[in-house]
């Protein structure tokens, strides 16, 4: 791979000992996958955020790679915190596991990290424009970024996120190039009518078991989704495949019709997805008949201050049931709205829990012993049987509401 002779300065040592490892890193990577050169990026997104996912060999390399001077040089954003930033020990968190968590924090302080702690930083706090190259970890929201926004985003691991941001720079591999981008398998979505919510995870769950890491273009998706509708579909998609990128026809920016989407190439396979094929979906997402409900968790993406507000009006002033305990995962910021607006109140009054900056997969649920976890994510859906050590129930959010108000599913 080529380097400039700034770029050879740095793995020479000229910067100091963490630009000359990162750059160690990414000549490596950048090798490997046979990149002609780094190229520089707007924004980095870290998934090394979570004692649950990091372990203690993620927390002593972040901590090494803090102390040998490592520093972002451009906007790095951050995955949600491994516990309840709020109340980590009303969330029952393990005193080992809180003090790996704050060391991991303060090594990541250490080196400029902007402290968003969501999986949804598009949101404003890393909002790439169109064709923007970026270096992100969390698998959904680099779905998120190279459907919906246009940016241009490999799907990066722990650690070389950090090495893009001490640099700047990323390997010019895979979806930061053009002829790499374009769709390889078409589905034809036969819907007569617009997606209902819970329909855009069934959706995005389905297509990632159709395509794995293959490029997907949708076609036929009708009326206008919710950004909140495209969240889940891709966090779905990334979840249940290794989806980074899909074409919705009419949505994607670089997907305005099916020729931009193929880029004149034939479609390498075509296959139908119809609304039954959702309900199906839908149905091999559950993993339980049961119809006893003690644990509904909403907020995988981090829910939006839109879908807070949502679960106040479906809850209509009623009481959660006392046999279910009912968490809404969100950021600080979404909190605090919801906050002024005086949701936070009701909803807590209610019996609803705001769980600050974490969420259901990578915090220790599993200790709270809960049978059956009901969600409306797609992606929550996939992860919780191995990550909570629960079953499943997949559902609208207004089930979910309905559920935990009986503290069992609605007849
Ligand atoms: Fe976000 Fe956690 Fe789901 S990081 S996408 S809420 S698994």
């Amino acid at each position: 791979m080529y380097l400039t002779d700034q770029e050879k300065a740095i793995l020479d040592g000229a910067q100091g000992k963490a630009p000359q490892l990162a750059m160690e890193i990414l000549a490596k990577i950048g090798e490997i996958n046979e990149a002609d050169r780094l190229i520089p990026i707007s924004s980095v997104h870290l998934v090394l955020h979570a004692y649950k996912s990091a372990f203690d060999a993620g927390v002593d390399t972040a901590e090494k790679i803090a102390e040998m001077g490592g520093q972002f040089i451009v906007p790095t954003t951050i995955d949600p915190y491994g516990m309840d930033a709020e109340d980590w020990k009303g969330a029952r968190t393990p005193d080992h596991y809180a003090a790996q968590q704050i060391r991991l924090e303060n090594a990541v302080m250490k080196m400029g990290v902007v402290p968003v702690w969501t999986c949804t930083p598009y949101y404003g706090f890393n909002l790439p424009r169109f064709g923007d190259n970026v270096a992100w970890s969390e698998s959904s929201a680099v779905a998120y970024a190279n459907t919906v926004i246009g940016a241009r985003t490999n799907r990066q691991t722990a650690i070389v996120d950090i090495c893009c941001g001490i640099l700047g720079k990323t390997p010019e591999t895979g979806l930061h190039l053009q002829q790499n981008r374009y769709g390889e398998v078409l589905v034809r979505l036969k819907a007569d009518r617009e997606l209902k919510s819970w329909e855009y995870p069934a959706l995005g769950y389905l297509l990632g078991k159709k395509l794995g890491s293959r490029i997907g273009v949708v076609e036929g998706m009708k009326g206008d989704p919710r950004h909140e509708d495209l969240k889940s579909l891709c966090a779905a998609a990334a979840a249940s495949g290794s989806v980074t990128l899909l074409h919705i026809v009419g949505v994607t920016p670089e997907a305005r019709n099916l020729q931009e989407a193929f880029g004149g190439n034939k479609p390498l396979e075509e296959s139908e997805v119809t609304l039954k094929d959702l309900q199906d979906t839908r149905d091999a997402m559950c993993t339980t008949k049961d119809d006893k409900v003690d644990f509904v968790a909403l907020g995988c993406p981090h829910y939006t201050i839109n879908e807070i507000k949502q679960v106040h009006n479906l809850l209509k002033g009623r009481k959660i049931n006392p046999g279910t305990s009912f968490w809404i995962y969100a950021n600080s910021y979404a909190i605090k709205l919801a906050e002024k607006m005086g949701l936070r109140r009701d909803l807590e009054e209610a019996g609803v829990v705001i769980r600050a900056e974490t969420c259901m997969i990578i915090s220790p649920v599993a200790s709270w012993g809960f049978k059956t976890l009901m969600t409306d994510s797609g992606k929550c859906s996939y992860y919780g049987p191995a990550e909570c050590g629960t079953d499943i129930i997949f559902a609208s959010v207004e089930e979910c509401v309905e559920a935990a108000v009986l503290g069992r599913l609605p007849k």
